[in-house]
């Protein structure tokens, strides 16, 4: 018998925000996490391809992960591009130090989000939990890629958790 789908509503609205746990001196640093369309879907959609770790579970290991090193996180999922772009513009306001996203299929298509990353001037790691060089010729393009820190993909889950750890180890 097949089991229950585990189906994530999209996250526009919800969303992680941890500050760093008392006690823990604040590094400074704010770390915000991008997530794009179709991502809420993780656990559920094709998981020979994405792997079956859900979204919240993601966004709860990176908040652990923050917190204990004394940064602030705010994850974001979004399946509208111009929700993410608004993250991104409002960025610098709310003093995030670095951005960690996964476009998901904006990162192949959209000069938007890729003109806002520019415009914040906050740097960012590009992430994907697929290895999108072994996959279509179309996955193989990215728009971010060239303005991006550094580009992790095809670790699965653990593709965040590197891209956070070299966030946190930045002055
Ligand atoms: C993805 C790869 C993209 O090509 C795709 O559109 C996604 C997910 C990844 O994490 O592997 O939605 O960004």
């Amino acid at each position: 018998m097949l089991g229950t789908p585990k189906l994530q509503k999209p996250q526009s609205r919800g969303k992680i925000a941890t500050k760093p746990r008392s006690g823990n001196r604040n590094s400074g640093r704010n770390i915000l996490v991008l997530h794009g369309p179709n991502l809420n879907l993780l656990g559920n959609r094709e998981p020979e391809i994405y792997g079956s770790t859900t979204l919240p579970e993601i966004d709860r290991r990176l908040a652990r992960l923050a917190t204990a090193a004394g940064a602030g996180i705010e994850c974001f999922q979004s399946n509208h591009e111009g929700e993410l772009i608004d993250r991104i513009q409002g960025a610098r306001a709310r003093q995030v130090s670095f951005i960690i996203i996964n476009a998901a299929s904006y990162t192949h298509s959209s000069i938007g989000l890729r003109d806002a990353l520019a415009a914040s001037g906050v740097p960012f790691i590009e992430v994907h939990l697929s290895n999108v060089f072994a996959r279509e010729t179309f996955r193989q393009h990215s728009c971010l890629a060239d303005l991006a820190v550094g580009v992790i993909c095809g670790l699965g889950a653990q593709s965040y958790e590197l891209a956070l750890g070299f966030a946190l180890s930045q002055p």
